[in-house]
């Protein structure tokens, strides 16, 4: 069984983009930078946020946080995104989700400049990839897609189930596999027979978002697993870990393949938001990456 290392080719993809903003600034005399826009005090938001700061800068790009309470009114969030819209020294931008219920995340992510759409959840791009036209594709698919690349190669042809359907991870998943020439099912909490699809499946996204809900005998003897799940769960003996949605130990006994979590898709998210940053820089200046 192979295990999908999201962490060792995400630091071999974040030591080369960091080449590439070298070259940027040697050559043009400007570094990207991402804005990220947090709402409240989500304990986990908090810490996503504060691992794409690190990193940013780590990469040399400028790295922007937004932190508005909680209550922050639709209008003033509006206002900070037009502020960072029209802010030439911003390249990304990202509002962390889920938005806080009084505020409607559709108008919040259709009021982002699609140049700057870093995280591809503007409809402009969410079309573009529907489209197979070049834009910003989500960064958890993208991450899924290079893994693949990465450690397998060609996928054409293998038929693939996503379990999940949201915006974030599931339809663009699907559209990405779509791309590759794979066969591919979306699955969600009403699909009927969901263990027996699994077992026909040669890849299975799980992006469910509920601890170990796949067990080891769904998976198809040889299958390739991409666990994009990270939940926090409370062990026997108190102790609190992370774990996937799939079951890591009993997956690898039927998988040829597994992403490990953590270690496997998180990380992999990350490095593709800052690459989305470069391109974004990159585009709107018009230069060849
Ligand atoms: N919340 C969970 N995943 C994501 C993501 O990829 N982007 C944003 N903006 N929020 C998220």
């Amino acid at each position: 069984m192979q295990r999908l290392d999201g962490k060792i080719l995400s630091e071999k993809l974040r030591a080369k983009l960091r080449e590439g903003v070298e070259q940027l600034q040697a050559e043009y005399g400007f570094v990207p930078g991402l804005a990220v826009v947090l709402l409240g005090e989500d304990p986990a938001s908090q810490v996503y946020v504060r691992n794409k700061g690190r990193q940013c800068v780590e990469a040399g790009m400028q790295s922007f946080e937004h932190v508005l309470p909680a209550s922050v009114t639709q209008k003033d969030l509006l206002e900070l995104i037009s502020k960072l819209n029209a802010d030439d020294q911003v390249d990304g931008i990202l509002v962390q989700l889920p938005l806080p219920s009084h505020l409607d995340s559709n108008t919040v992510l259709q009021a982002i400049d699609p140049d700057k759409d870093v995280d591809g959840f503007h409809p402009m791009n969410v079309g573009k990839l529907a489209s197979g036209l070049p834009g910003y594709v989500p960064c958890t698919p993208l991450g899924c897609l290079k893994l693949l690349q990465h450690y397998i190669g060609d996928v054409k042809g293998k038929y693939a189930v996503v379990v999940g359907r949201s915006n974030i991870v599931g339809k663009p998943m699907a559209q990405l596999l779509l791309q590759q020439d794979c066969t591919v099912t979306i699955a969600h909490s009403k699909t009927r027979n969901l263990p027996e699809l699994c077992q026909s499946a040669d890849i299975l996204v799980a992006a469910i978002g509920k601890p170990l809900f796949i067990k080891g005998d769904w998976i198809k003897p040889g299958a390739i697993v991409l666990d994009v799940g990270i939940n926090r769960i409370t062990d026997t003996d108190g102790k609190h870990k992370l774990v996937g949605d799939v079951d890591f130990q009993a997956a690898s006994a039927h998988a040829s393949a597994v992403t490990p979590v953590p270690g496997g898709i998180g990380p992999m998210t990350i490095a593709c938001l800052l690459l989305n940053t470069f391109q974004a820089a990159i585009n709107r200046r018009g230069l060849a990456a």
